[in-house]
């Protein structure tokens, strides 16, 4: 039987943090060998909020070093760039046809993004007015709109079953969804299958921030980075935000303290997770011992995929190498698909 195909990607936006790695990259790397896998770094989503083309190239170049870094293995997943399979982009065009503006404009992520793009703070749904009256400066850009079309297209091309990715994503996986039942129904065919988000049994993890608040990401500046070095993550660590401390025996735990407990059970052992939960409900601990204890218990992690960045982000005969061969094999598959949807949609050649 042939194995279910995996497929992820992240998008190019700068380097790895602890949430990419915990929601998602160690995750791609515990499931590489079991399925048919295929990772990818998502350079063409990227422009859709990112214009600085040095700084684009530079980050693919980085996040492909992470990938490897932090174990993904060439010879058990295809690693490739979105942008070498020029397949997606004939795709995301013919698979447009079938996508609704009206939804597009209700995503969420589309929204958020909007909203920032054109300074507005409110809730309030006067976003589409703004939007339309704005066509200088602070436009909002079609590749913007239509980023969970290309996201949809480069699940489908590859008729991924499993798509491992954080919370934040299932909308985005819903709309892919949807896209493929309509297009087969529209058609009258089978060709999609359905993707379902993958993990190992728990619910999906959400990485909060060293800020309090409830989710490290890089627009939120409260990032721990695979690259940091010793010094400045013991820094951010012994910075992180927390309480004046229990003052009572099983006070409820704060959300700051709670994060940096999410934290620990990501990276230490049990007993020590334990260890610190009891000091806490019976008042003993020293938010110091703790955060020492966790700088120490991420460093055991981050260090040697740190050690292993720099060395790739030197070598580009690796990276070069890597790519062309996952290219290859992600256009294979890529141009089949394409080909079945072409026909199906009667783009067909005369003779
Ligand atoms: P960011 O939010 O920092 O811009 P991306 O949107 O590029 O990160 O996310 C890449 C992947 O990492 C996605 O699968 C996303 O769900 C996951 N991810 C990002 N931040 C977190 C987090 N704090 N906790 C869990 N998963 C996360
Ligand atoms: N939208 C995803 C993110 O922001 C990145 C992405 C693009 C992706 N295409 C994908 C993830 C296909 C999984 C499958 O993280």
């Amino acid at each position: 039987m042939s194995k279910e195909i995996v497929l992820s990607g992240i998008r190019a936006t700068g380097n790895l943090h602890l949430g990419n790695y915990f929601g998602a990259l160690s995750k791609f790397v515990r499931m590489q060998g079991d399925y048919d896998s295929m990772f990818f770094i998502a350079d063409l989503h990227a422009l859709t909020t990112a214009t600085d083309p040095d700084l684009l190239h530079a980050n693919v170049k980085n996040i492909i070093a992470e990938y490897l870094a932090a174990g993904l293995d060439p010879e058990k997943a295809t690693i490739f760039v979105q942008s070498d399979v020029p397949e997606i982009s004939e795709m995301y065009l013919l698979l447009n046809m079938h996508v609704g503006i009206g939804e597009l404009m209700r995503t969420a992520s589309f929204k958020d993004k909007a909203r920032k793009q054109l300074g507005i703070k409110s809730e309030g749904d006067d976003i589409e007015k703004e939007i339309i009256g704005n066509d200088s400066n602070k436009r909002v850009s079609a590749g913007l709109l239509t980023y969970p079309t290309l996201m949809a297209v480069d699940i489908l091309i590859q008729k991924a079953n499993k798509v491992p990715v954080g919370k934040d994503q299932e909308q985005h996986l819903e709309l892919t969804r949807r896209f493929a039942r309509r297009f087969n129904s529209f058609y009258g065919v089978d060709l999609f299958p359905e993707p379902t988000n993958f993990d190992f049994g728990g619910a999906p993890v959400k990485v909060p921030g060293l800020d309090g608040s409830g989710k490290m990401g890089k627009s939120e500046g409260n990032c721990i980075y695979l690259i940091d070095d010793e010094k400045t993550l013991r820094k951010k660590v012994m910075r992180a935000v927390t309480d004046e401390g229990p003052k009572t025996p099983n006070q409820p735990v704060s959300q700051p303290v709670e994060n940096l407990f999410t934290l620990l059970q990501l990276t230490s052992a049990p007993e020590i997770v334990q260890q610190y939960r009891d000091a806490y409900a019976d008042c003993s601990i020293r938010y110091g011992d703790l955060k020492k204890q966790l700088a120490e218990d991420i460093l055991k992690i981050t260090l040697p995929i740190r050690e292993r960045i720099l060395d790739l982000r030197n070598d580009d005969a690796t990276i070069a190498r890597i790519v062309k061969q996952g290219a290859e094999k992600a256009r294979e598959r890529a141009a089949k698909t394409l080909a079945e949807v072409r026909h199906i949609m009667g783009i067909r050649p005369f003779a």
